[in-house]
């Protein structure tokens, strides 16, 4: 027997909206999403569960997360109202997304990407880190051009001010990061300071 395998099926997927709406203490959800893609999916039972958890008013709205552009379209083929969100990692320390197309897919469709991870889990701040002192140095330099104090506030606006419209889920529970990152919907970066800590993180000039 395995230990561990994922279980996109329609009985569990319906059975985690309901525990969910039990330890919410609540008649339905805003927002459902699979939290990662499953080799052995089936998107036909996925569309199902999804449909059934729409009818009966128990979930608003669904979305997927960590889905590659493919998956994304191949469950989207199979549901009559629109998926509203890929929850991907994007970060400045992670840029692997704007190179693999799936934010680029996202914005052909209009869609939203949620990004997990914005502060790289807090890896941002680790000044022994090479890669992001780097980026701390850009995040620095921005600040001081802005004449903002908070480097957090610098990384959530290279989020928000990206065209395809990031929604970023700050791991926080401290509430001045929180309002850190609040204020980052106020902060209009240039395309030069963005493109500055986007080649902090790569570590080199874009050719
Ligand atoms: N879909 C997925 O596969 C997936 C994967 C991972 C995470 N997620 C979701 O995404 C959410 C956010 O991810 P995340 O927790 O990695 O987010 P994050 O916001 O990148 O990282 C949060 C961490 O960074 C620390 N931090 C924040 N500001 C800091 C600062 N100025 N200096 C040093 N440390 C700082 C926080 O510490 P404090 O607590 O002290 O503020 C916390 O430990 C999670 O809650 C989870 O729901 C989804």
């Amino acid at each position: 027997m395995v230990e561990k395998y994922y279980d996109t099926s329609k009985e569990h997927i319906i059975k985690s909206a309901e525990d969910s709406l039990k330890a919410l203490n609540t008649d339905y959800l805003d927002l459902f999403l699979i939290h990662r893609p499953d080799p052995f999916m089936n998107m036909d039972e996925i569309a199902e569960a999804f449909y059934e958890l729409h009818k009966s008013g128990k979930v608003l709205y669904f979305g997927v997360s960590n889905f590659t552009p493919q998956q994304f379209s191949a469950l989207q083929s199979k549901m009559n109202f629109p998926l509203v969100t890929n929850q991907i990692e994007i970060s400045p320390y992670n840029l692997e997304h704007f190179n693999s197309d799936n934010i680029f897919f996202l914005m052909e469709e209009n869609i939203n990407p949620m990004a997990w991870s914005p502060l790289a889990g807090g890896k941002i701040f680790d000044s022994k880190n090479e890669k992001s002192k780097r980026i701390l140095e850009a995040l620095k330099k921005v600040a001081k051009e802005l004449n903002i104090d908070s480097l957090d506030t610098i990384v959530f606006s290279w989020l928000l001010n990206h065209p395809v419209g990031i929604f970023p889920i700050s791991g926080s529970g401290k509430i001045y990061r929180l309002k850190n990152a609040v204020k980052a919907l106020e902060v209009k970066l240039t395309r030069e300071q963005w493109f500055a800590i986007y080649e902090a993180s790569l570590g080199h000039r874009v050719p």
